[in-house]
């Protein structure tokens, strides 16, 4: 089978990573911890991103159709306490709101996607185009433009039509790669006169593998052994497809760029001088990125070489944790062979690395400056953005002082400044996420924002977190110009957030006092109810406060 040939060529395809690429720069000799005063080279981009269905909401309206998202979270316990994207941050009906925010940030560029059945309903572009859906992202571009933010615009961040889902089987059939040129042409036509910069796919890695291979994700396929490696050839396809629509169609007039958001963690071997961790760690990497940038940038994919070779002008990059890998021989690979068993290798952790939320996501901000060395030197240095990069926060109480975030970004953005210094050529840097969001399978468990979303209130209002301020910070200096300065950024916005947190513990009580009001007119009030809408959120506010005091108490003797 095709794509079972082109990860076995990826196997035996350089295997020697670090060591042979080590006189480029000396990440290898690099001691973890040091920090690097500096600057970024001028005009590099800040942005932070955010994507159709984790924030849009508005499932159904104005003519939108249905996405493999919108039913799949529809089924009972595919999704953490059931949640949906239904309304989300409500992002359809907050465009001034939002891109108030942006500016406030003072961002370079916002990374956004669209979502295709709201511009076509069944996905297929001769049955029907929406125009209310059209008119939505012009007034996103619009707003954005007017506000001297340029648009990122990722085509597919995962929303496939549910139509082409039920007739087709999705990306498991190979119509998939004429609608969606279809849909990116359509795009091209109505939004590229301000459109600068397009990526096909955002994680095609996660479609394939979360999506027809475990099921975790929509449209929740088990097909072990197959369906990852049938949907990702047709997600190469499709992307080397509308990579040459805009090439012969566009490119001179509208003189955009077409890429790829592609994501990886790193992976380092466990122990540096056995051969066996360091090719392990190697397939550990190939089988995420290289997967997909093996193709796209060395044409190594049987058949269509030529086709899909050099169908990238920039490489959008996202990245969030690092493993240790270990060569492991699965024993049940021969009987029943899948995406893991084919990969053959081990992932550790170290304990000491912080997990602040997500339970996937460590951090280990040197793992990102290797990643990005090792794209540079596989990929002949291509152009780089770092499409997303940020880490969650998973607690009962609200929380806006958020300095674990503070830090994954101070760190993370540093290794990439000092990548930058290696010779990587990184453009731009998006944080992710701008706003709190519906993090897929873990519904609004897991929040990812600069600003804090609060979904309990159907107005979905938002509050800064203190990483706004420090991002703000970071941005507006185009670096880290000194020690002092970096740590005042911190100390400064720790003791902002600590007024937010009152304003918003207010807010909470006032919607708590109302959701007492209803549970003792409701005679079927259950216990559960009673702890989860009213002691948890009592108990959180009162913490908030009494720290809020106590902070207050401790600066007053300090003056
Ligand atoms: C990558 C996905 O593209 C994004 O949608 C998600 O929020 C982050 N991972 C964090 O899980």
């Amino acid at each position: 089978m095709l794509p079972r040939c082109a990860i076995s060529v990826c196997h035996v395809f350089v295997l020697v990573l670090c060591l042979s690429s080590a006189e480029d720069f000396d990440w290898t000799k690099n001691d973890h911890g040091s920090f690097y005063y500096g600057t970024f080279p001028a005009g590099f981009s800040w942005g932070a991103g955010s994507s159709a269905y984790q924030t849009e909401g508005a499932w159904d309206k104005d003519g939108k159709g249905l996405s493999i998202w919108d039913v799949f979270s529809h089924k009972k316990g595919k999704i953490q306490q059931n949640d949906t994207g239904d309304s989300s941050c409500e992002g359809y009906h907050k465009i001034k709101d939002d891109v108030g925010l942006m500016k406030e940030l003072k961002l370079n560029h916002y990374r956004f996607s669209i979502s295709w059945p709201r511009l076509i309903p069944t996905g297929i572009k001769s049955d029907h185009i929406n125009e209310k859906g059209i008119q939505y992202y012009n007034e996103l571009i619009d707003h954005l433009l007017e506000n001297k933010i340029t648009p990122i615009v990722t085509l597919y961040h995962w929303d496939l039509p549910q139509f082409l889902q039920e007739r087709y089987g999705g990306w498991q059939n190979i119509s998939m790669v004429n609608h969606f040129n279809e849909f990116a042409n359509l795009c091209f036509e109505r939004f590229g006169n301000r459109i600068k910069y397009w990526m096909t796919f955002n994680n095609p890695w996660s479609v394939a593998v979360e999506g027809y291979e475990t099921g975790e994700h929509a449209p929740g396929l088990r097909l072990r052994g197959t369906g990852a490696y049938k949907a990702a050839h047709h997600l190469i396809k499709a992307h080397a497809k509308v990579w040459h629509t805009y090439d012969t169609q566009w490119r001179a007039k509208q003189k955009g760029l077409v890429g790829i958001s592609l994501s990886g963690h790193w992976g380092e071997p466990v122990d540096i001088s056995n051969q066996k961790d360091i090719e392990a760690a190697e397939r550990y990497v190939q089988f995420y990125l290289g997967w997909f940038a093996t193709p796209i940038f060395h044409g190594d994919y049987p058949q269509e070489k030529s086709y899909i070779k050099g169908t990238c002008d920039f490489l959008g990059v996202g990245h969030f944790t690092t493993r240790y890998i270990t060569q492991k021989n699965h024993p049940s690979a021969r009987s029943s062979s899948s995406y893991f068993t084919d990969r053959d290798l081990a992932e550790l952790v170290d304990p000491r690395w912080p997990d602040p939320g997500s339970e996937w996501l460590y951090s280990v901000p040197w793992g990102f400056r290797r990643l990005l060395n090792f794209v540079k030197s596989q990929y002949g240095n291509p152009m780089i953005y770092v499409t997303e990069n940020g880490v969650s926060e998973k607690i009962l109480c609200t929380e806006l002082c958020d300095d674990w975030r503070i830090q994954y970004f101070k760190d993370y953005t540093n290794e990439m400044l000092k990548a930058i210094k290696d010779g990587v050529n990184v453009k731009g840097y998006t944080a992710w996420s701008l706003l709190d969001k519906f993090e897929w399978d873990e519904g609004y468990s897991e929040r990812f924002g600069l600003y804090y979303v609060d979904f309990r209130n159907k107005n979905k209002p938002r509050y800064p977190k203190a990483s706004v301020q420090f991002y703000k910070r970071i941005i507006s200096s185009n670096g880290f110009p000194n020690q002092r300065e970096v740590e005042n950024w911190r100390r400064k916005a720790v003791e902002t957030c600590s007024t937010s947190n009152q304003l918003l513990a207010a807010e909470e009580q006032r919607s708590t006092a109302a959701n007492i009001l209803r549970l003792i007119h409701d005679p079927l009030t259950s216990h559960m109810e009673m702890v989860t809408e009213i002691v948890v959120p009592t108990v959180c506010t009162l913490s908030i406060l009494l720290s809020a005091v106590f902070l207050m108490f401790l600066l007053r003797r300090r003056n």
